[in-house]
C-alpha cells in the first residue's frame, strides 16, 4: 500500500464521532477518507496521555487480524500508523455497516439468534486460548482504590454519592476470596454493542475499537456485552431516535440468551457480579454529565442488590 502517495487523492468524508452516533469517552477524532480506490477511516488522539492507549489498541487490532479464523469476524486490518509530537494516529479500511440499533431495530427472531451466537462463539473462542490463572484478592483491591482515588477527583460528582457508591461497594469487595481462578489470555475489551457493526447481508459482524483491559480475560468481554444488554449503557447513549421498546425487548432476549449460556462456567457464575461492578465503578472517573453519573449510580446499585 503506498499510503503517502495516496493521500494525495483523499477527499474527507466527515470528520466527527457522530457518525456512529455513540460520542466515545477518550476523545478520538474519527475521519472517514476516500481515494479513487478504497475508504479508509483515521482514528486520532491529540491527547498525548491517552496516546499510548490508542497504540496499544492499534496493536491489539492488528493481533487479533492476524490470528482471527471466525469466517464471519471482521477485523479491520491496521494499514498505517502516523505519529507526531502532538498526536499519535492509526488507519484501518471503512466497513459500510449499520451499527446495532438499526440493525436490531428490524431483525428477525433468527437473526439476533444468529448474531448472539456469533459473539458468544467469540469468546468461547477466546477462552480455548485463554488459561486458568489465579487472581489475588490484592490485585482487584488495588484497582478498586485506584478507582476510588480517581473517582475522588472527579468533582461534578457530589461527595455524598461518592460515600454512598463506594461505601455499599465495599460490601462486595471485602467479602471477596483470596485469590479467584479466572481464565486470562484474550478479549476484546471493549466489546459493548457500540464497537460491534453489522452487515446488510447480516452475515458477518465487525469488531472495532478493541482496548487493553488491567486483566486480559474473555470475563471482561460478558461483562462488556452485559453492560448494554441488561444495562443499556449504549442505548443511553445513542444520539438519534430509536424504537425504545423493541429495543428493550431484543435487550432482554440477548441478555438472557447470554447469560444462560455462560452459567455453565463457574469463573461466570462465581466472579461476573464484582466485575461487572468494577467495570462501572472505573467509568466513574470520566463521567463529565450529571445524567451519566445517575445512569451510572443506578446501575451499581442494581449490581449490588442482584443475588
Ligand atoms: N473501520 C471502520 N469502519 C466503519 N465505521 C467505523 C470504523 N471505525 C470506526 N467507525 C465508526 O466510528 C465510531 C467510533 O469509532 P470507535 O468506536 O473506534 O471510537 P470511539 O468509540 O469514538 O472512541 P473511544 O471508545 O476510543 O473513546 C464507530 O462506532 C463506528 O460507527
Ligand atoms: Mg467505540
Amino acid at each position: 500500500m503506498h499510503a503517502g502517495r495516496e493521500r494525495r487523492y483523499i477527499e474527507k468524508l466527515n470528520m466527527n464521532t457522530e457518525i456512529s452516533g455513540f460520542p466515545g469517552l477518550s476523545g478520538c477524532i474519527i475521519e472517514v477518507f476516500r481515494n479513487t480506490e478504497t475508504t479508509y477511516v483515521r482514528k486520532i488522539t491529540r491527547d498525548m496521555i491517552y496516546a499510548p492507549r490508542l497504540k496499544k489498541q492499534a496493536q491489539k487490532q492488528r493481533e487479533f487480524f492476524l490470528k482471527n479464523s471466525l469466517p464471519y469476524l471482521l477485523i479491520p486490518e491496521i494499514i498505517r500508523e502516523d505519529e507526531g509530537y502532538d498526536y499519535y494516529s492509526f488507519e484501518m479500511p471503512y466497513y459500510r455497516s449499520k451499527n446495532y440499533i438499526e440493525f436490531f431495530q428490524n431483525a428477525t427472531r433468527s437473526d439476533i439468534d444468529s448474531i448472539v451466537n456469533k459473539l458468544i462463539e467469540f469468546v468461547e473462542y477466546n477462552l480455548a486460548e485463554s488459561s486458568p490463572t489465579e487472581i489475588t484478592k490484592e490485585k482487584l483491591l488495588d484497582k478498586y482504590y485506584d478507582v476510588q482515588k480517581k473517582t475522588s477527583e472527579n468533582s461534578i460528582i457530589d461527595i455524598e454519592v461518592k460515600e454512598d457508591i463506594f461505601r455499599q461497594s465495599d460490601s462486595i469487595f471485602s467479602v471477596l476470596e483470596d485469590s479467584m481462578s479466572i481464565p486470562v489470555g484474550y478479549c476484546h475489551g471493549d466489546l459493548t454493542f457500540s464497537n460491534i457493526l453489522f452487515n446488510k447481508d447480516k452475515k458477518e459482524i465487525v469488531l472495532l475499537d478493541w482496548l487493553d483491559t488491567f486483566i486480559e480475560t474473555p470475563l471482561q468481554d460478558i461483562v462488556k456485552l452485559r453492560q448494554d444488554s441488561k444495562y443499556y449503557w449504549s442505548l443511553n447513549l445513542y444520539q438519534s431516535s430509536f424504537d425504545r421498546t423493541k429495543m428493550l425487548l431484543v435487550m432482554e432476549y440477548v441478555d438472557k440468551k447470554i447469560d444462560t449460556y455462560f452459567a455453565k462456567h463457574s469463573f461466570y457464575n462465581d466472579y461476573y457480579r464484582v466485575f461487572q461492578l468494577l467495570n462501572f465503578l472505573r467509568i466513574l472517573p470520566y463521567a463529565k454529565k450529571e445524567s451519566t453519573v445517575s445512569f451510572l449510580k443506578k446501575s451499581i446499585e442494581a449490581i449490588i442488590s442482584d443475588q
